[in-house]
């Protein structure tokens, strides 16, 4: 696998033949396949510089079932506090012999940026970075469809709906999409959250939300950042869920065995209903232990070997 050994930064360059390799040992991992022993001795570091509850958490299960050990930086008690900037936070943890960073930056392509200033052993990974990418959430969101619904994606129809403008999610399950070879994607969003075209490559944009998702078979909602509500590009969390709510009757209008996706955190009666997030289509948690399995194998080959 050509990834091996090497950071994960983004799904935007990945190989197809790589994407499927990282699921295919993610699948495994999610059977329960031997794990123990696989990063031992290795130190990992979860470098979060933003709030996180999914990933920081799953990543640090991920390493301990491989047998790292695992560091966890705290940056509201660390010396970032004091202005030390994360470049020097970086080089100073690795000096204690960490080989493994994963991290959450509020920066566009931080991580790409701090992946220059480590030595070569040293590997980072991605854990969201403003709004360019959250490449594990995207495989851990492609290891759910393929659970779900095989692994021809081309046979799919697939509806994202929300915040894709601001959303490092969307970009990467788009990489990931495009890349697994789905054909029929749709997005929905108020045309104040569409992002640029190359992001929406290959899509068909769609403004309303009914016939988004309509014969679908994977319905994706995002989280409704509430200060898009501040800056003025959503009229009220009222009107967005009148207008992008996945309810229950929007979900009538896609296929009967319609699955819906969500990477969390909700924000229920607003993007997604109770009963929609709570009912027998949805993914959610499924999504979130799926997590697990993804980052056990986006670490051991990172740094196995
Ligand atoms: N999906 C996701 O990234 O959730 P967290 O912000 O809780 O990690």
């Amino acid at each position: 696998m050509t990834m091996a050994g090497k950071h994960l930064l983004t799904l935007a360059d990945m190989a197809r033949g790589d994407l499927e390799a990282l699921l295919n040992r993610a699948q495994h991992f999610s059977e329960g396949a031997d794990s123990r022993g696989r990063l031992s001795g290795i130190a990992v570091c979860t470098l979060f510089f933003e709030p996180s509850t999914r990933t920081r958490l799953s990543f640090q299960r991920a390493a301990q079932r491989l047998g790292a050990d695992v560091l966890n930086f705290d940056a509201a008690t660390s010396s970032t506090t004091k202005g030390e900037t994360d470049v020097d936070t970086l080089r100073n943890i690795e000096a204690m012999g960490v080989r493994g960073f994963v991290i959450r930056h509020r920066e566009d392509c931080a991580v790409a940026r701090l992946s220059d200033v480590v030595q070569p052993a040293t590997k980072l990974i991605n854990a969201g970075d403003g709004r360019s990418q959250h490449p594990t959430q995207g495989l851990l969101d492609m290891l759910t469809i393929r659970q779900a619904k095989g692994d021809d994606f081309s046979k799919l129809k697939i509806a994202i709906v929300g915040d894709i403008k601001h959303s490092r999610v969307a970009r990467s399950d788009l990489c990931a999409l495009r890349a697994l070879g789905a054909t029929d994607v749709r997005v929905c969003a108020p045309e104040s959250l569409l992002p640029d075209a190359e992001t929406l490559r290959g899509c068909t944009v769609e403004a309303n939300v009914d016939k988004a998702v309509a014969g679908t078979d994977v319905v994706m909602t995002l989280r409704l950042q509430r200060e898009r509500m501040q800056e003025g590009l959503v009229s009220s969390l009222e009107d967005y869920h009148r207008d992008y709510g996945i309810t229950l009757d929007r979900m009538k209008l896609a296929r009967p065995d319609a699955v819906v996706m969500h990477p969390g955190p909700m924000n229920r009666g607003i993007e997604i209903s109770d009963e929609v997030a709570d009912g027998p289509q949805s993914l959610i948690l499924r999504q979130v232990a799926n997590g697990v399995a993804v980052r056990m194998a986006v670490l051991e080959t990172a740094l196995a070997g």
